[in-house]
């Protein structure tokens, strides 16, 4: 009998070809999953990644709300059309904090892993208030009342404990000053020093051009601008990381 003819009576009799299928997946199965209950951790630690601060972490919570990920990804896969449209592929630690993260490839409008810094502030805030303006084919819909709406986050560090919970680590001291890290980070004349310790690379400044009131838009743009940023890809060498 050859191989093949063994083969055959397997594939003619159904019970016979079920009980070796399931072998063959438990087998496969053991062998891929097995070894992640042995490593004890399976996301590289990468220089620069930090959680969000109070005002970046306020603008996700609006992004998720708005559904923005129903248009865009976070995720840039390295694949070369992708990479030389929107940058360095992302890493995985990149979105260790992210409580739900954003991947995907599902994609009506553009990949947003590496939007941060790419345009300035009024871009964003026009842009997101009337994407026509700029895009004259653009089909996003506009987000024009985020401009006006006071940004309605009474306990901040409400949020930073609850994603400490989830293991995000929020220091006690990020915790304590996360009010005054929310204003300071959207207000010109405030004493940011603290801020910048504790969240390396944070964006500072007026966002929406209203330096008078903390606006939904402000969180937002602050979120958007440091999308992307934290990892420095000129000495970022991903050999050097592989374990
Ligand atoms: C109906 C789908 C849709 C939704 C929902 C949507 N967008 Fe978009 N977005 C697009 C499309 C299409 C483009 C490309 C055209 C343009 O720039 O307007 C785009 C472009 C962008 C860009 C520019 C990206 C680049 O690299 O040029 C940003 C930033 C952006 N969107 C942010 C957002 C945010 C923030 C939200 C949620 C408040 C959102 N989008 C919701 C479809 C969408």
């Amino acid at each position: 009998m050859s191989i093949l003819d063994k083969h055959k009576v397997l594939e003619k009799n159904a019970t016979l070809l079920l009980v070796f299928s399931f072998l063959a997946v438990t087998v496969g199965g053991v062998v891929e999953i097995a070894p992640l209950f042995y490593l004890e951790n399976t996301i590289e630690d990468v220089e620069g990644v930090r959680p969000y601060s109070p005002l970046e972490l306020a603008g996700r919570n609006i992004y998720i709300r708005e559904g923005c990920y129903v248009c865009h990804s976070q995720m840039i896969r390295p694949f070369r059309d992708e990479v030389e449209r929107y940058g360095p592929y992302s890493l995985a630690a990149e979105s260790k904090y992210d409580h739900p993260f954003q991947w995907g490839s599902k994609r009506t409008g553009p990949d947003l892993a590496r939007v941060g810094a790419r345009y300035s502030n009024e871009w964003h805030v026009e842009h997101l208030i009337e994407p026509r303006n700029i895009v004259p084919e653009s089909i996003m819909p506009g987000y024009a009342f985020l401009k006006d709406a006071a940004l309605d986050m009474d306990d901040p560090a409400a949020h930073l404990s609850a994603n400490r919970i989830v293991g995000v680590p929020y220091s006690d001291e990020m915790i304590e000053n996360a009010k005054a890290d929310l204003f300071a980070q959207a207000d010109p004349d405030a004493d940011t020093s603290g801020l910048e310790e504790r969240y390396p690379k944070a964006v500072l400044g007026d966002f929406d051009g209203n330096p008078e009131k903390l606006t939904e838009m402000d969180a937002l743009v602050s979120y958007l601008q440091m999308l992307g940023t934290l990892v420095d890809f000129s000495t970022y060498k991903p050999e050097e990381n592989i374990r």
